[in-house]
């Protein structure tokens, strides 16, 4: 056997068999440009879908984001989350005000007429979520593909969601079950420098929250504001910006605005509360005696990480026709 190793054959297969295997590696993940050959205008087209839509209305950028977010959670990115039907995910709480689903249907329609069976519902979500944050005025990023899609969606799923009154050590550990840590849970749901929450999410830290008065972490000069847009026992439907005074703007405002007892969400002001995610807040703002990380450039790389939770590819999955129908 010692021979082998000094053997320039024995070198010659192994170099051959470990090229094999990290061929096959590659094959089974997402790699970027994967639609360059069999659908060149895939990228584009979703684009061009989504910025028609977006310019008539702006609020499917913020949607689409969520949407991927969502999916990507429950049964991996596989487009799960835009199925039809009774009790799958789409008619579950935390899904009940998802927005977007029709640009994802333009991109499809248009996708089957250039090059039928090939893009998938999943990439679409994944491609649409990267542009409207790019529409928002975020940066650019490349999107690896080649997720398929899945057939499974249970609104019971969903309950592995957060929730706006989860805990930070719920939140990291509903986010490192898939391989995100805490640098990536501060940056993804910096995700909400854009978009709005409907009133019945957070109201109830403006009226009795503690002893009868309001959350004792809103900053006290805000809380006769918000308490303004969303009155006791008023519409719940009503939406406010999650970014107060730079909601269509991708930015680190909403940090900034952690920092100032401005958050909307229970769970975003714990952010700031938290020392173990505060860090991370007063890094991306560049606080003076943090050590910087551009939250643009940090975002992009989360999300990267983040759509490809759970990823079918190669033979597993399927491509969807419609994404909302399983065939
Ligand atoms: C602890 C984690 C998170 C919690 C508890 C949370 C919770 C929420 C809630 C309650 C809303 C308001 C929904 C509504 O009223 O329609 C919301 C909106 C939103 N979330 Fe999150 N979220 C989290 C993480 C994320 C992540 C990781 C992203 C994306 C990367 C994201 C993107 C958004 C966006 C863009 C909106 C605005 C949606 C719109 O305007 O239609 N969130 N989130």
């Amino acid at each position: 056997m010692k021979g082998a190793y000094t053997n320039p054959r024995f070198f010659l297969a192994m170099t051959v068999m470990l090229a094999m295997a990290a061929a096959l590696v590659q094959a089974q993940g997402t790699r970027v440009g994967f639609y360059a050959r069999t659908c060149p205008r895939a990228e584009s087209i979703v684009r061009s879908a989504v910025q028609s839509r977006f310019r008539s209305n702006p609020n499917i950028a913020p949607g689409l984001l969520r949407m991927h977010f969502h999916d990507c959670f429950v049964q991996g990115c596989d487009a799960s989350v835009l199925i039809d039907g009774p009790n799958t995910e789409k008619t579950a709480p935390p899904n009940r005000l998802l927005r977007g689903y029709e640009v994802i249907d333009d991109a499809k329609t248009q996708l089957e007429a250039a090059c039928p069976g090939v893009v998938s519902c999943a990439d679409i979500l994944a491609l649409a979520a990267r542009d409207s944050v790019f529409l928002t005025r975020g940066i650019n990023w490349a999107v690896p593909t080649g997720r398929r899609d899945g057939r499974v969606s249970l609104a019971s799923d969903t309950t592995i969601l957060p929730g706006f009154r989860e805990s930070i050590d719920s939140q990291k550990q509903k986010f490192a079950a898939f391989g995100l840590n805490t640098q990536d849970l501060v940056a993804l749901v910096g995700g909400h420098t854009i978009g709005t929450s409907a009133c019945q999410l957070f109201s109830y830290r403006l009226y009795n929250f503690t002893n009868g008065g309001p959350d004792p972490t809103i900053n006290s000069a805000f809380v006769p504001q918000l308490q303004a847009l969303c009155p006791q026992n008023g519409d719940g439907s009503r939406r406010i910006d999650l970014d107060t005074g730079s909601g269509n703007r991708f930015d680190t405002s909403f940090f900034a605005n952690l920092r100032n007892g401005r958050g909307i969400l229970e769970s975003d002001q714990k952010l700031w509360t938290d020392p173990s995610t505060r860090t991370f807040v007063q890094r991306f703002l560049g606080e003076r005696g943090s050590r910087p990380l551009n939250f643009n450039v940090e975002f992009a790389r989360s999300m990267v990480k983040m759509s490809n939770i759970g990823v079918k590819t190669g033979t597993n999955g399927e491509i969807r026709r419609i994404c909302s129908a399983i065939n």
